[in-house]
């Protein structure tokens, strides 16, 4: 499977978040990560879907929308509206985490699942058959710049046996803390997908060679 990188808008300069956006696009990001807080789930608070909408009027690249939310299952069709390609949920905030992620489904839109630092994979097995993508939270949610949190790494290599066993082909995702030193232990556990906010938006070597080298990292 091809290694994506799904840049986080987190820590982009929104007063240019077009322009950042068309510089993913040209150092060849994979999809657009968009951070949704809500100051509830976690403290902070970011973006909701006009933000998506004003994302998917600049770019072509799609829209991976992560959910830090409590009860996400009630702006499910305002995200997937506003352009969202695919949601991802937390199993911490959803009350009914296989019925959301069905909704998602019934939308017509990918549908992914996530797990906390703190959280067992124990639930991933019930809703497997409904999911395109698993997303292992390196840290814990609410803020870009954060330390890769080191155990993240067997959580992963667990995903991917789980996966295998089932015979699904959903995506592995990895979010928080991901960087030039940490990419590599990601991917050769099995992460398919990586997501990085502070490293790609925050690095000297601009946008454009910020991916670059985060692919050099993994090869
Ligand atoms: C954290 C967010 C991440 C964040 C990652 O709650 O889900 O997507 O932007 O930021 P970095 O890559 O800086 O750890
Ligand atoms: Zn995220």
């Amino acid at each position: 499977m091809k290694l994506e990188i799904s840049p986080s808008i987190l820590s982009a300069d929104l007063a240019q978040l077009g322009r950042e956006i068309e510089l993913c696009e040209v150092g060849g990001a994979d999809a657009i990560h968009v951070d949704v807080m809500d100051g509830r789930f976690v403290p902070a608070i970011t973006f909701g879907p006009i933000i998506v909408k004003a994302c998917q009027r600049v770019t072509k690249l799609p829209l991976d929308v992560h959910l830090m939310i409590v009860e996400p299952e009630k702006h499910l069709e305002a995200f997937a509206e506003a352009g969202a390609a695919l949601l991802t949920v937390h199993v911490e905030a959803c009350a009914h985490i296989h019925g959301t992620l069905q909704a998602i489904k019934r939308l017509g839109i990918k549908a992914g699942v996530t797990f906390n630092p703190g959280t067992p994979l124990d639930a991933l097995w019930n809703v497997v058959d409904l999911v395109d993508l698993v997303l292992i939270m390196s840290v814990n949610p609410g803020a870009g710049g954060q330390k890769f949190i080191a155990h993240s790494i067997d959580k992963v290599r667990e995903v991917k046996r789980i996966l295998a066993e089932v015979g699904s082909e959903a995506v592995i995702q990895i979010d928080g803390g991901i960087n030039t030193e940490t990419a590599k232990a990601a991917v050769d556990a099995g992460a398919t997908n990586l997501v990085a906010g502070s490293a790609i938006f925050g690095s000297p070597a601009g946008i454009v060679g910020a991916i670059g080298a985060l692919r050099n990292a993994v090869n």
